[in-house]
């Protein structure tokens, strides 16, 4: 019997300027499985989990996990809330709504790689959005007020009035378009809701021993508040037990004992790599995300590494989503395989079908 869906990703897009990192990208992951994403240097495998953890924003498609929805851009009423904006904003107030539209056009696209100097994948708050609509409608209030002023006016009631004209609508507009545009759930909230990740570039607190770093990882836990952290009193007393407990079972779980105390930056790669996977489950996600987990590990630290994963997985039921690049380890451990090439999915299935898949062999595997 097929276990539950716990992600669904269905037809992801994603680009950067010219470059297409994901072209319809659509795969499940089931409860208590290890699926690999494997393929080539920029198929796109580090930009699908950033996808599905919030860093970037695909311009299409849709990601849910258990259910719910992770964020869904819906680029056709986008498209028509635009076409109205315009039409209207035209007939009201014609080149002055240009600002606004900037500001529009940042929701609608959820970038602003089109504006010089900005990198792709910044995407606006909506706070910053929505002062950039009000700053162009005021913006192009004065301005009609200023040119009424310059053509023979005077300051007036009619300032007053031309102002209220060209706010009222573009704050109606502002409104009604709002609804339609969604953005992404952030990072921090997705991993509340259970999903946990490691880098490819391993991200930890180098400063930090390995205790401090395990415990960093449960903050998005904490609920007490700052009085009571203050006072080490009631909450966060209780939570710091508890906190530690979540530590100490990871510390055992990954045989690092002899390192708790050991600051980070000063141990070894391969130490450093099976720290950022003990960062990532002491939050005890539902998905465990792992990009590259063994990379520029030797052999010893990468079966290390295998076992802690099959361990995982077997002991908490975990679902896993891996991306590694020796094949012997991933065809060794995984359930099933999505094969990326290109920003495509050339193939999906079990590790003994997808070996013999002339299209991943010409692309990936090699005779
Ligand atoms: N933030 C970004 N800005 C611009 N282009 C990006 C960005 N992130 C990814 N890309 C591009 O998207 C494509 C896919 O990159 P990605 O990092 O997802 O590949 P990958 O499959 O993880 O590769 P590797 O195996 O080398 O880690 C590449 O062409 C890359 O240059
Ligand atoms: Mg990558």
């Amino acid at each position: 019997m097929e276990r539950p869906k716990l992600l669904e990703v269905k037809d992801i897009n994603l680009t950067f300027g010219g470059v297409t990192a994901l072209a319809g990208v659509s795969f499940d992951v089931r409860e208590g499985e290890i699926l690999s994403i494997i393929g080539p240097n920029g198929a796109g495998k580090t930009s699908m989990l950033n996808c599905i953890n919030g860093f970037y924003n695909p311009e299409m498609g849709e990601i849910t996990f258990e259910g719910q929805r992770l964020r869904k851009p819906d680029k056709q009423l986008s498209l028509k809330g635009l076409m109205f904006v315009l039409t209207l904003s035209f007939i009201f107030c014609g080149p002055l709504y240009v600002l606004f539209l900037i500001g529009l056009l940042h929701s609608v696209f959820k970038t602003s790689a089109w504006i010089p100097g900005t990198p792709p994948t910044k995407k606006l708050s909506g706070w910053a959005r929505a002062s950039s609509y009000f700053g162009a409608i005021l913006t192009s209030g004065l301005i009609s007020g200023i040119f009424y002023l310059l053509t023979g006016g005077s300051f007036s009631i009619y300032f007053v009035l031309a102002v209220i004209a060209l706010c009222l609508p573009g704050l109606i507009i502002f409104m009604l378009v709002l609804r339609h545009l969604e953005s992404p759930i952030p990072p921090d909230q997705i991993a509340r809701l259970g999903i946990g990740r490691t880098f490819q570039n391993i991200q930890l607190y180098t400063g930090l021993s390995t205790v401090d770093n395990l415990m960093a990882a449960r903050h998005l836990h904490f609920k007490s508040n700052f009085v009571e952290d203050a006072l080490y009193f009631g909450r966060s007393h209780h939570e710091e037990i508890k906190h530690r407990q979540a530590v100490e079972e990871t510390i055992e779980f990954l045989e690092i004992q002899p390192y708790r105390k050991t600051t980070v930056g000063a141990l070894p790669y391969g130490l450093r790599k099976r720290i950022d996977l003990g960062r990532a489950l002491t939050q005890k996600p539902k998905l465990l995300l792992l990009d590259e987990p063994m990379a520029g590990m030797n052999v010893d630290e990468k079966e290390d590494m295998a076992r802690f994963i099959l361990d995982v997985q077997e002991e908490t039921g975990m679902a896993i989503v891996l991306i590694e690049h020796d094949m012997g380890v991933v065809m060794d451990i995984t359930d099933r395989l999505v094969v990326l090439d290109f920003g495509r999915t050339i193939a999906e299935g079990v590790p003994d079908e997808v070996k013999r898949d002339p299209a991943v062999i010409k692309a990936y595997l090699g005779e």
